[in-house]
């Protein structure tokens, strides 16, 4: 009997499905052909607890005629609060000095303890330009940054809004104090943050990754924040989830957090409302909002 902690082991997830006609899967259950085949071709709709959908084979699904959903909107301003806590966490060395406060080493006010970025005023490179990479962009022009962002498409609204600049990764990799990431997973995205990128930016600058692990090659992080490359880097999501390489672990200079971008109460709550929205709307015949398609 599990316990309810943690993701369903893979083969009591295959046996579970045996027969269904709804899944309700998280972000962590690979939805491929082998989970398919032990659903069997009753199986009708798939609703994602994520609004990222890269552990899902949409395309097998579309053969099949499984109707997949996501749960986009109810999370965005979650996940861009989140994306900016650790912007602003790493800047400012919070873990640093919460470390010393709560070591007991702290010895009094000093004019040069802890010294971090200053964020207004700052460039924030934001990758990927969707709602919630809007979101971030709305919350930066509010700390009175500057934006640029690279994005397939162009974004007048957000420009309008925030004065965002749509640029090449490359400039903004160069040009940012700090990096945020909210591009989907795709095999254009892997480790789209690489050695060669990561040398591209400042050496003052901040990375945030509250996207996706593999967007950013792991290693090359640690390396590049372990040579003093980068100033640091803030944390949600990894490549080999729940495992963190250990190396960033015990760098002071990283913060991390166990993928809790959208880990408020109201956007969990919006999130299981939507995948229940779309089972019972599919299996009354219906069509729902947010289907997926490839
Ligand atoms: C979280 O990472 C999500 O995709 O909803």
């Amino acid at each position: 009997m599990r316990d309810g902690t943690g993701p369903m082991p893979r083969a009591d997830l295959l046996a579970a499905v045996e027969g269904v006609d709804a899944l309700i899967s998280l972000m962590s259950d690979r939805v491929d052909e082998e989970l398919l085949d032990a659903a069997g071709a009753g199986l009708r709709v798939v609703a994602n607890y994520a609004v990222g959908y890269d552990n899902i084979d949409v395309a097998a699904c579309g053969r099949r005629g499984v109707v997949v959903t996501n749960t986009p909107d109810v999370l965005t301003d979650a996940t861009a609060d989140h994306a900016f806590a650790l912007l602003l966490g790493v800047a400012r060395r919070l873990l640093e000095g919460d470390d010393l406060v709560r070591s007991g080493g702290w010895t009094g006010w000093e004019p040069g303890q802890l010294l971090g970025r200053h964020v207004t005023g700052a460039t924030l490179g934001i990758v990927g330009m969707g709602r919630i990479g809007a979101a971030v962009a709305r919350r930066a022009a509010a700390f009175g940054m500057s934006v640029v962002y690279h994005n397939r498409r162009r974004s007048p609204e957000v420009e309008a809004l925030t004065g965002a600049r749509l640029v090449s990764l490359d400039e903004l990799l160069r040009a940012s104090d700090f990096v945020t990431l909210h591009c989907p997973l795709t095999e254009a995205t892997h480790h789209l943050i690489d050695a060669e990128a990561l040398r591209s930016m400042k050496r003052t600058a901040v990375l945030v990754n509250t996207a996706r692990g593999p967007v950013v090659d792991e290693e090359a992080l640690a390396e590049a924040l372990e040579a003093g490359e980068l100033w640091g880097a803030g944390l949600d999501v990894f490549e080999r989830e729940p495992l963190v390489t250990e190396r960033l672990v015990r760098l002071p200079n990283v913060l991390l957090a166990p993928h809790t971008g959208s880990a408020t109460v109201v956007a969990r709550d919006g999130m299981a409302r939507l995948c229940a929205q779309a089972v019972v709307t599919v299996l009354a015949g219906g069509i729902p909002p947010n289907v997926v398609v490839n």
